[in-house]
């Protein structure tokens, strides 16, 4: 893991928790936040305000789990990127695989809600990542420059790049080390030939089944600056296990 780039360990909680539980995995994420290391969760919607008054002082980051294009308006079921940072975010997922795959959003889609998060002060978190059948079929790297060179907006502050393995996303199987250390030296290298994108200051998190288990080994790949977390996330022992693994791969 390279020095200058603080390390980010994400939870994201996907469509689970509920009040009491938001209330004690944030208490738990508190109580452990280390300044080595930055921590943000990811909760539902209906659980950023509880979340938000819970991590309140201390110096964990609340994350949106997407956003929409237009920033008001009659957009039945919707979250605006400026409602995300009215509710105190500091970051949004756009692109996760699971809106990609249900909801059918394309990297231009995904590259438009980027700019209205970046136009609300969010720093997003684009995701990308290859399914089995197109790695099998030896087309991993170009899957995912192709993914990020549509996504990726002009202008991105803050920008973070989350590779998740669409096989590998709450399965258990995660990408080798060998894999991820290709993937994320690809990624870097196409990130630099973006106008507008600081490539080295980019934070490259990999994603896909971590646990307390393998975080450790994930997080000592190089280009791997940090963890978009999702089963694991929901346990506070392992989420902070991991955020410690994180902390320590400096
Ligand atoms: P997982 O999910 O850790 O449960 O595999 C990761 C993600 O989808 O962000």
């Amino acid at each position: 893991m390279a020095t200058t780039r603080r390390p980010l360990v994400a939870g994201n909680w996907k469509m689970n928790g509920l009040r009491a539980d938001g209330a004690a995995l944030a208490a738990a994420a508190r109580k452990g936040a280390d300044d080595r290391c930055d921590v943000a969760l990811c909760p539902p919607a209906t659980l950023l305000t509880t979340v938000a008054a819970a991590i309140e002082g201390s110096s964990v980051l609340l994350c949106g789990q997407d956003c929409a294009t237009e920033t008001h308006g009659a957009h039945t079921g919707d979250i605006a990127a400026p409602m995300l940072a009215d509710a105190g975010c500091r970051l949004v997922i756009l692109g996760h695989s699971e809106r990609r795959h249900d909801h059918g959003e394309s990297s231009a889609l995904v590259r438009a809600k980027a700019e209205v998060a970046v136009a609300a002060g969010l720093a997003p978190i684009i995701c990308v990542g290859e399914t089995e059948a197109e790695r099998n079929a030896g087309g991993a790297l170009a899957v995912v420059g192709q993914q990020l060179s549509e996504s990726v907006p002009d202008s991105a502050p803050g920008l973070v790049v989350a590779y998740e393995p669409v096989w590998a996303i709450g399965t258990g199987r995660t990408a080798s080390a060998h894999d991820v250390a290709e993937m994320h030296r690809h990624m870097r290298d196409c990130l630099d030939t973006m106008t507008g994108v600081d490539a080295l200051a980019t934070r490259l998190l990999y994603g896909g089944s971590v646990k307390p288990g393998n975080a450790a080994e994930l997080f000592a790949v190089a280009d791997v600056d940090g963890g978009l977390i999702g089963g694991a996330a929901l346990k506070a022992n392992d989420f902070w296990a991991i955020c410690q693994s994180a902390a320590e791969a400096v």
